[in-house]
């Protein structure tokens, strides 16, 4: 995710860029840059870091007459290291254009192999730079700005929210957008483009939303929208209430929620360029994982922290019971001081949304140094675990900003299961995946709808029991980590003593916790088969010594419903699918629980979003 932001108007264009990037930072912050027009000449200034030091390098060389159209960009790297040259916005070979873009060009890499024959240099590793030098090819072909911008559009496959202009065509902005975020603000005599609502309200709040597929040409004094096909569309402005503070959150009080409401959209981005629609395969070759890396692999070493390390007991369920190698999940605290048994025959995976956590660095290095081959899953590109891996593969999560990892979280599952698909076509060619692969891309409009769904009935249930000081989360096989990763979150920003446990461990200990203000949360699932009446047992084991049931269970689970004092259906999927469905309303229950205990749900008590020291 990266935040763009584009003006023409009367007004100093730099001011405006960089007030709108500072408040786009939330969006991305690995490297920003501005492009202007001075003297009838394209301008870039752009730099590796915050917003912060591109301002400085801005204040440092000041342009002595800088005017608009002008374009910005703070950048969350996706395809090429955080560094000056990759940062945007980038330019064709003329200088006459420059672009700035958010999103995943997918097929980036077959339209720059045909730019490059016909000449064109890049001077970066983004998938971005092919845009500009895409509408460029058009224009030397003898097509005007307009018609050479649409035609490009046209090539493109992927995500993008786009903003270009042209020393040679000063007077509008082209802006297009698909599945990126792109808004437009109508101001007087004068015109915005941003990525989000924030970067806009200090100049206007009458604003105008592109859809996916449409074009926008902003001039001082009017906007026109257009179809791909060049159908013009009418649209009213609509004037937004909302203050900053709400605005860099969506909307949403925190962005905890909001992430949890971004993940059918992390789950879209973890997907792009990694399903091969045409033979309904994953296809991970591109990023470098061919079937030479897992050969003479006879043991699977699965190592990080926290929520990270929960991910990697849901993958080792899924490893084991698709592709029969021995997996190992380990704590990376425990890893790195228990002389582990690694050779050239293990394959190492790191598993860390910010890269930096230090005890996964340090495992990482101490299997290195044994031989091991190493894999990360990580969702900052460029962060020290992806840096010292063989490969890395990124969730692709965007940003994750609350403490509390949610939507990282069920990225790396995600990631999880598509290797699963992948080794198993690769090494068994099998491939009675097909139909789960379909259902994968159905699973962000499924999860959008059941966000929603469950949100509802779990503000009811966080009403009842919000007051209490300890709670159990039982599950068995696939939802046991789930059953763990939902006490964490009720650890960690509600402050409530919670444990998960293998429900089948009760009987060995924990039953003698059960009392009548202690509630049981227990997940179960229909399509875990026996393991769905064993854990049904455990419950009633749990209520027949009056412990309170809240149980998150499949749909029309009767029997659950029998027992429990609360009851949240959960939608009938694939089995590899359950961990993602399941988490979901333990993370909402987490964050209501919180919000109605005053906690500090972003940036709660004692924690930090990366522990970058052991
Ligand atoms: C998760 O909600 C916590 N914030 C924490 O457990 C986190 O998962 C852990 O610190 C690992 O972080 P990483 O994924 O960045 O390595």
């Amino acid at each position: 995710m990266c935040g763009i932001i584009g003006y023409i108007g009367e007004r100093q264009v730099l001011p405006v860029l960089l007030e709108g990037l500072r408040r786009l930072e939330y969006r991305g912050y690995d490297s920003a840059g501005v492009v202007f027009l001075e003297n009838e000449k394209i301008k870039v200034i752009k730099v590796k870091g915050r917003v912060f030091n591109l301002a400085e390098k801005v204040f440092n060389n000041l342009p002595q007459n800088p005017e608009a159209p002008g374009l910005g960009h703070t950048r969350w790297a996706t395809h090429g290291e955080p560094s000056d040259e990759n940062a945007h916005p980038h330019l064709d070979c003329q200088r006459k254009l420059a672009v700035v873009h958010n999103g995943i060009i997918e097929n980036y890499y077959e339209l720059k192999k045909e730019l490059l024959k016909k000449g064109h240099k890049f001077n970066s590793a983004t998938d971005t730079e092919v845009i500009v030098h895409l509408v460029e090819d058009y224009v030397n072909q003898g097509l005007d700005l307009r018609s050479a911008f649409f035609s490009a559009l046209k090539k493109l496959k992927g995500a993008y929210a786009i903003g270009l202009i042209s020393k040679e065509n000063p007077e509008f902005i082209m802006v297009a957008r698909n599945q990126s975020p792109v808004i437009i603000g109508i101001g007087e005599k004068e015109n915005f483009l941003a990525s989000d609502i924030p970067a806009l309200l200090p100049f206007t709040k009458n604003i105008l939303f592109l859809n996916d597929g449409e074009i926008a040409i902003l001039y001082k004094d009017k906007v026109e929208i257009y179809d791909l096909e060049g159908n013009k569309i009418e649209r009213n402005p609509i004037v937004i209430s909302w203050d900053l503070a709400s605005a860099e959150k969506g909307g949403f009080p925190h962005f905890m929620l909001k992430e949890i409401y971004d993940q059918p959209d992390a789950i879209k981005h973890t997907l792009l360029g990694r399903i091969d629609l045409d033979n309904q395969e994953i296809d991970f070759l591109k990023e470098g994982l061919g079937k030479e890396f897992f050969e003479n692999i006879e043991k699977i070493f699965i190592v990080a922290c926290g929520t990270s390390y929960h991910a990697g007991l849901v993958a080792k369920y899924l490893i084991e019971r698709n592709l029969k190698i021995p997996v190992e999940v380990d704590l990376a605290s425990e890893f790195r001081y228990r002389s582990p048994l690694i050779n050239s025959k293990t394959l190492f995976i790191a598993v860390s949304q910010s890269g930096e956590t230090a005890d996964t660095i340090a495992g990482l290095r101490l299997a290195k140094e044994l031989g091991a081959k190493i894999l990360s899953i990580c969702n900052v590109l460029g962060s020290t675990i992806a840096r010292e891996s063989d490969i890395v593969l990124y969730t692709q999560a965007g940003p994750e900003i609350s403490v509390a990892s949610t939507k990282a979280f069920v990225s790396q599952v995600l990631i999880f299961i598509l290797l699963t698909f992948y080794l198993k076509k690769l090494f068994y060619n099998k491939n009675d995946n097909k139909e789960k692969i379909e259902a994968l891309i159905k699973l962000p409009h499924i999860l959008k709808e059941f966000t929603e769904k469950v949100h509802s009935e779990i503000k009811k249930i966080a009403q009842k029991w919000y007051h209490i000081e300890n709670c159990l989360y039982l599950g068995r096989n696939i939802l046991y980590p789930i059953a763990l990763e939902g006490a964490l979150k009720l650890k960690e920003i509600a402050y409530i003593h919670a444990e998960g446990y293998a429900a089948g461990e009760m009987k060995h200990g924990p039953i003698a916790l059960i009392e009548e203000n202690i509630p049981t949360i227990v997940l179960s699932a229909k399509e875990t088969g026996i393991i769905y009446e064993k854990t049904l047992s455990n419950a009633e084991e749990v209520k027949s010594r009056r412990g309170p049931i809240i149980a998150f269970v499949s749909e029309a689970s009767e029997e659950f419903n029998k027992i429990a004092e609360d009851y949240i259906e959960i939608p009938l999927t694939f089995y590899e699918f359950l961990p993602i469905f399941y988490v979901i309303p333990l993370q909402l229950f987490a964050y209501e629980m919180a919000t109605l205990r005053g906690c500090d749900v972003d940036k709660p008590r004692n924690l930090a979003k990366s522990v970058t020291v052991e």
